[in-house]
């Protein structure tokens, strides 16, 4: 089983940054990708992020579950609740064209694909070390996979349902994210973002440096975002049908692996017995999913 070599994306928003390596290389995960970049598109050479107000989004392949096929027969619980709701809220027979952006290794797709076989399922993501797996996988040759930005991707033929799952609470302004999202959505179509969206009316941004591993170690990172249900209500509302929040219940316990990066999700109960997700941040990081009908 031999990988594809993913196309280079010319997206002005890529922007790759070597680590110890140039993508002449060809090893994985000698590059880290940047999310939001302030100049244009090309490969450049620069220190990592050193403080915490150079933080950025970072892939770091390196450090990554998604360079492995090892999860795919074990779907999260958030991929659960999308099947779930999926379930509830479609046709069945029909066959929805399906865009699930930030797909990484395509975990999600494979999962989507053994509930709904007759569905055209896209994948996009700009880490073309994890679409390099999600290529090599053969039961997923009928799947569309793009390297590019999401703020590039094609807008010409909207798609009937878009997911967005585990990227939310990297962008500290979720207002560009929610409108290219609406542009890829067809009208009276379904989007699915998971985030930390707060109930209560506290806006919180965070930056990071996981220390525990020697890849990780003074890169400062952007991530654990928390927006406000009510902001994202206030932007969301006047453009679609419908706008709804959700808690997605964890029904499984994470024990802690000291072995693991400190960042690597933990989950413990509280004084009632909930599951709750955590990690070194020491925040409480159970997902809340967001639903809109376009
Ligand atoms: C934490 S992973 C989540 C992957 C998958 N959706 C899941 O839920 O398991 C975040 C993914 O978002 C991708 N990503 C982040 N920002 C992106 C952007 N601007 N355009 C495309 N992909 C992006 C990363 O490359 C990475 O694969």
């Amino acid at each position: 089983m031999t990988a594809r070599s993913a196309p280079r994306t010319t997206s002005p928003r890529a922007r790759f940054v070597a680590v110890g390596g140039t993508e002449a290389s060809g090893r994985a995960g000698s590059l880290w990708r940047v999310s939001e970049p302030t100049t244009p598109a090309h490969d450049v050479e620069r220190e990592s992020p050193a403080g915490p107000a150079e933080a950025r989004y970072l892939t770091l392949p390196e450090l990554s579950p998604y360079l492995s096929a090892e999860r795919y027969e074990h779907p999260k619980e958030l991929f659960r609740h999308v099947v779930r709701r999926l379930h509830e809220l479609t046709e069945p027979g029909r066959a929805y064209r399906y865009a699930d952006i930030a797909c990484a290794n395509g975990e999600f797709l494979y999962y989507l694909q053994s509930e709904f076989p007759h569905w055209q399922l896209h994948g996009f993501d700009y880490e073309p070390a994890f679409l390099d797996v999600a290529r090599a996988q053969p039961s997923l040759e009928a799947v569309r996979f793009e390297l590019v930005d999401l703020f590039e991707i094609d807008e010409t033929h909207p798609y009937d349902i878009v997911s967005l799952l585990g990227v939310m609470s990297t962008f500290q302004d979720p207002e560009p994210v929610l409108a290219k999202l609406l542009a890829l959505c067809a009208s009276s179509g379904l989007i699915f973002i998971d985030g930390y969206f707060n109930e209560y009316d506290v806006e919180v941004r965070s930056v990071y440096s996981d220390n525990s591993t020697p890849e990780g170690r003074g890169k400062w990172r952007v991530d654990w975002t928390q927006h406000t249900q009510a902001k994202i209500g206030e932007y969301l509302e006047p453009l679609c049908q419908s706008v709804e929040f959700e808690e997605v219940v964890m029904g499984v316990e994470l024990p802690r692996d000291p072995a693991k990066p400190h960042i690597d999700a933990w989950t413990f109960r509280d004084a009632d017995g909930k599951i709750i997700i955590t990690n070194g941040t020491r925040f409480m990081l159970n997902d809340v999913m967001l639903t809109v009908r376009r």
